[in-house]
Formats: structure tokens, sequence, C-alpha cells
């Protein structure tokens, strides 16, 4: 297939986009570099640098697409409550020109990345697909905004277009091997100017990059008092969307032509547990701090991810956190 990965210079459209790549797909990367890292684009595709509001329809133009991977976002979650109209505008409507766009030249297939963010804080754990949509923050609200947006123009579409919605949960690790085969150190991984994650800061604290580590919260409903969530690895990650176009191709389409998934390993792990992950992998004795709550974290997110296995026949395969957070440690210390 010939498919557009947005945001394809970015953490998880680039691994995607090398999977696709390695799976003999054609590859178009949209990205408009604001937050993507052009030496992220992998080997083989080709690069239109821009808004995706602005050049999707020009490409898309071009014929010949088989589906998208619609990745482009706006993702820090405190600044999304500072500044809603980026994520508004960032978000949903830079989506909603995309799925204009989208009817416009007949692309029958959308992978579309939504986040664990929509469910807000939780009644059930594990969370499943038909859990409460209940955003805590503009972020969530955005990410489910976009997943109504795409359920509608699924449903009008007469059966045209058939879309999946990837819930993801928290996305971490790195890619191993570059476009030159297995090198053993990962190619691409967790690299955000502004970084927020918990993992990519704990290692900051190994690499001599910070001082220490501050535990938002030991104080929340959980066996240690620290949050918990569900840590998945990007290369399983990336595997979903394949599965999930596969789907779409096969005309397997869900009712009303839009199915949402979670992507998520059921396994819970809290802050403390991340840290201690860290330590064991890199040897360091990394200082923590327990510091106030932040706003819009939900105590615990942990999904149930049955419908992505017995719908996509989805198999994550990298579920050991040391394992997650020894591929995110090789990657951040080649580029320390
Ligand atoms: N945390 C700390 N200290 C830090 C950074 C994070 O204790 O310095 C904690 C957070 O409070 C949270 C956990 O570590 O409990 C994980 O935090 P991340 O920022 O790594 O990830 P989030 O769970 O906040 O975010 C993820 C996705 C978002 C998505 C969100 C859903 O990255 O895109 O899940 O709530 F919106």
């Amino acid at each position: 297939m010939t498919l557009v990965v947005t945001g394809g210079a970015g953490y998880v459209g680039s691994v995607c986009a090398r999977h696709l790549l390695d799976a003999g797909h054609e590859v178009v990367l949209v990205d408009d570099l604001s937050t993507g890292h052009r030496d992220a684009v992998p080997e083989g595709a080709r690069l239109v640098v821009g808004d995706v509001a602005e050049v999707a329809d020009g490409v898309l133009a071009e014929g010949g697409i088989d589906g998208v991977v619609h990745c482009a976002a706006r993702s820090l979650v405190g600044e999304s409550t500072e500044q809603p109209a980026k994520y508004w505008h960032g978000n949903v409507l830079t989506t909603v020109a995309l799925l204009d766009a989208l009817r416009r030249h007949r692309v029958p297939r959308l992978v579309f990345s939504s986040s664990a963010a929509t469910y807000g804080e939780p009644e059930t754990s594990p969370i499943p697909e038909d859990a409460p949509t209940r955003p805590t923050n503009t972020y969530g609200a955005t990410k489910l905004a976009v997943d109504l947006a795409i359920a509608n123009y699924a449903a009008a579409s007469g059966g045209e277009l058939g879309a999946v919605s990837l819930r993801y949960f928290n996305v971490a690790g790195a890619h191993k091997g570059g476009a030159d085969g297995d090198t053993g150190v990962p190619a691409l991984g967790e690299r955000h100017t502004v970084e927020t994650h918990l993992i990519p800061l704990v290692l900051q604290v190994a690499l001599g990059q910070r001082e220490e580590i501050a535990v938002y919260g030991d104080d929340w409903p959980t066996p240690d008092g620290t949050c918990v969530r569900d840590y998945i690895h990007i290369d399983d990650l990336a595997e979903a969307h394949l599965l999930a176009l596969d789907l779409l191709a096969r005309g397997e389409r869900p009712a009303g032509g839009h199915l949402v998934c979670n992507l998520g390993n059921g396994l819970g792990f809290s802050v403390l547990e991340v840290i201690e992950a860290c330590r064991r992998v890199t040897g360091h004795p990394i200082p923590a701090r327990v510091a106030p709550r932040r706003a819009g974290d939900p105590g615990v997110l942990v999904a149930s991810a049955a419908r992505a296995r017995d719908l996509l026949g989805w198999k994550p395969t990298h579920t050991e956190l040391d394992g997650i957070v020894a591929d995110a440690w090789a990657f951040a210390r080649a580029r320390a």
C-alpha cells in the first residue's frame, strides 16, 4: 500500500513509518517539523514539510493513497490546559481538515493516534473501550473530540471510509536497528524539546543531566501511593498500526466504519517501580523527591487490551518493564 503518516518525524510517527517501510509499504510523511526531527525520518520515506491542514489535501490529490496514519498532534498535557486554542486548532481543526481531504479524495483508510487521556479518571481498572469518557485535561478533550469526528465522518461515508482510533496508554522505549539494519543501538526514540514523560526524565538523572526526579504525589490510592500507568513498547505500538491497516484492508469494517481500540499491556507499574527499574538498568542511584500531585493526572491508568488482541490479532512482545527501560536507556545514552 501507499500510506501517508502525519507527524512522521516525531517519536510515534517515525517508528510507525519504519515498521510500514519494513513491511514493504510506500510511505509519505507529512510533518511541519515543529516538534519532529528531520533526522528521524526513516530512509526510504518521502517527507513533505508542512502543516497537515495546509498540505494534506495536496498530498492526497496526487492520488493512489491507500490510507493515512494520523499521528501529528500537540501532546503536552500541562500546556494544553494553559493554551487550549493551540490544542483545539492543532488537534481538532487540523484533523477536520484532514477528514475533509480524505473524503474529497476518497481515501479509504484512517488510523488515528488517540489516547488514554480520553477516559479521564476511570471508574474501573483495567479500562475497557466502552468506559465513560470524561477527560480531565484539554489534551484528552481534543483527542476525544477527534475520535467523535472520525466516527461521524466514517458513518456518513456510506462504507467508503474505515477508521480505527488507537488509544495509546504510556508509550515508551525505543526502536532498535537503523535504516541500514540492526546496529544494536536504537535509532528512533523519544526526544522532546520539552520533556515531561517519566522514563526519559528519570534517565536524564542517570545521565547527569538533572539532579533528581520529582515524584508527583505519594498519597494516591495505590499500593505504594504513587501513580500507576500501563507502559507499552513503541515497537509493539507501531505493529498495532499495521494490524489496524490490515483489518481495514481486509474490508472488515467495524459497525459504523469506526473502531476504537486501547493499546496497553494490561499491566500497571507505579512511578516508584519505574524509578526502581531505571536504577536496575542504569546502575545509577537516581535520587527521587516527593513533589505535589500534577494537575490533571489520574491515579491509575491501565488498559484492557482484549479488543486489540481479539480484533486486530495484536500480541505485544516487549512487555517487561526492564526491557522497555533498557531500550530507552540505550537510545538516551547514544544521543547524550
Ligand atoms: N511523573 C512523575 N514525575 C515526573 C513526570 C511524571 O512523577 O517528573 C508521573 C506522572 O505524575 C504520572 C507518571 O509519572 O503518574 C507518568 O507520567 P508521564 O508524563 O510519563 O505520562 P502520563 O501518564 O501523564 O501521560 C500519558 C501520555 C499522555 C496522555 C496521558 C493520559 O503520555 O499523552 O498518558 O493521561 F495524555
